[in-house]
């Protein structure tokens, strides 16, 4: 039996993936690391905490002994590197646990997968790396990185670190940079699962800005696909986008969720823009498609998707909603001045 590694496996896409390759492969134990931040959440776990190939430890990834012990443990091959502080409003703030985090951490995870030796060390990047896209453009795994917040940058400096381990060191590293991600379990300070809530409560959709900026929203399974098949068939040292390759503008998302729950367009309201927003992320998924993967869903077609779930499923988003967020939503929108509302402009 093969041991596999997720850190951050109690969060949004980690969680998918362990319930995603439990049931793909009876062969494979996973074994999930994780500190358990204000974004993990045990509930995201519930479906497998009594499957036998399934173990949780709670732990740092910047604690080095510790994610040593764990892989002398279980003997663990391989690890798949999910765990980071991922919110951008929240880097924008406080952006010190995302240095922490996701560069010091992810170097930790490379240490130890040097020193003893294991077969893969994959990291779950993001498009965001590539900073704002002009119009027309479509960004390749070798163009330039140009992140424009503390998320990014971070994330950015974790993709360098590891391709510095597999030139340096020739440890065996495989990164996909996976565009956004809707679906079951995300938290919600996320765009879609935020608005999808609100709207179920009427109350106001707070759009940054104009809403005209764009993002490849990706149904959360297919980015699990790509993550197993890089793992499977990917190259060593090399760099792989994932994403619909069809970008759409935050109006046409906040449409289908409007849509899909029957709600009015009076709910959303314009508010002050976030800092440094990049308007358009997009990318040329030609490399994954060459492997053999490719999306099941549409943007719109995930977001519809993804907003059924949070229909069906309020025993998990409305304790998150009741609890400490309140006082993180207070913070980020409380003093946001409400710039129209879609009657208004439309
Ligand atoms: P998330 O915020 O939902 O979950 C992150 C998980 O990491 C949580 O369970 C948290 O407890 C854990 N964690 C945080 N710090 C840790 C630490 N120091 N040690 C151990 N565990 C720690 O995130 P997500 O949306 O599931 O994103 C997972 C990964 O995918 C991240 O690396 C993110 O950058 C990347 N990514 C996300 C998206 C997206 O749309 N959400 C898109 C592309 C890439
Ligand atoms: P988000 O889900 O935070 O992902 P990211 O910033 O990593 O792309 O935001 C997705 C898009 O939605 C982004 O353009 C910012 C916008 N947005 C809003 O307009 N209002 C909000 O309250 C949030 C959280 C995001």
């Amino acid at each position: 039996m093969r041991t596999i590694l997720v850190t951050g496996g109690a969060g949004f896409i980690g969680a998918n993936f362990v319930h995603y390759m439990l049931r793909k492969y009876p062969e494979y134990r996973i074994v999930v690391y994780d500190k358990l931040t204000y974004a993990g959440n045990l509930d995201n776990l519930r479906a497998v905490w009594d499957n036998p190939r399934f173990a949780f430890v709670k732990g740092d990834i910047c604690d080095r002994q510790q994610v040593e012990a764990v892989v002398r443990e279980y003997g663990v091959k391989i690890i798949v590197n999910f765990a980071a502080e991922t919110h951008v409003d929240r880097s924008i703030i406080e952006p010190d646990a995302f240095i922490q985090t996701n560069v010091y951490g992810t170097y930790v995870l490379l240490e130890v997968v040097k020193d003893l030796g294991l077969e893969r060390f994959h990291q779950v990047g993001t498009d965001e790396v590539y900073g704002d896209i002009p119009p027309g453009y479509r960004s390749r795994e070798d163009d330039p990185l140009r992140p424009r917040s503390p998320y990014s940058a971070a994330k950015a400096s974790a993709d360098l670190l590891a391709l510095a381990y597999y030139t340096t060191y020739g440890v065996p590293v495989t990164i996909t940079r996976g565009s956004n991600n809707v679906g079951p379990y995300q938290h919600l300070e996320k765009v879609v699962p935020l608005f999808t809530t609100n709207a179920l409560e009427d109350k106001p959709l707070p759009v940054y800005g104009d809403g005209r900026q764009m993002r490849d929203y990706m149904w959360v399974e297919d980015h699990c696909e790509a993550i197993d098949l890089v793992l499977h068939r990917g190259t060593p040292g090399e760099v792989y986008n994932v994403g619909t390759g069809q970008e759409i503008e935050n109006l046409a998302m906040v449409e289908v969720i409007l849509e899909t729950l029957g709600k009015p367009r009076s709910l959303v309201h314009f508010v002050e823009d976030r800092p440094g927003h990049d308007r358009r992320y997009a990318m040329d998924i030609s490399k994954i498609r060459a492997l053999g993967w490719t999306p099941r869903y549409t943007p719109r077609e995930a977001i519809a998707k993804a907003v059924r779930w949070y229909v069906d499923n309020p025993w998990w988003w409305r304790p998150i909603k009741e609890g400490e967020f309140r006082q993180y939503y207070e913070r980020v929108y409380g003093h946001r001045k409400v710039l129209g509302t879609l009657r208004d402009t439309s």
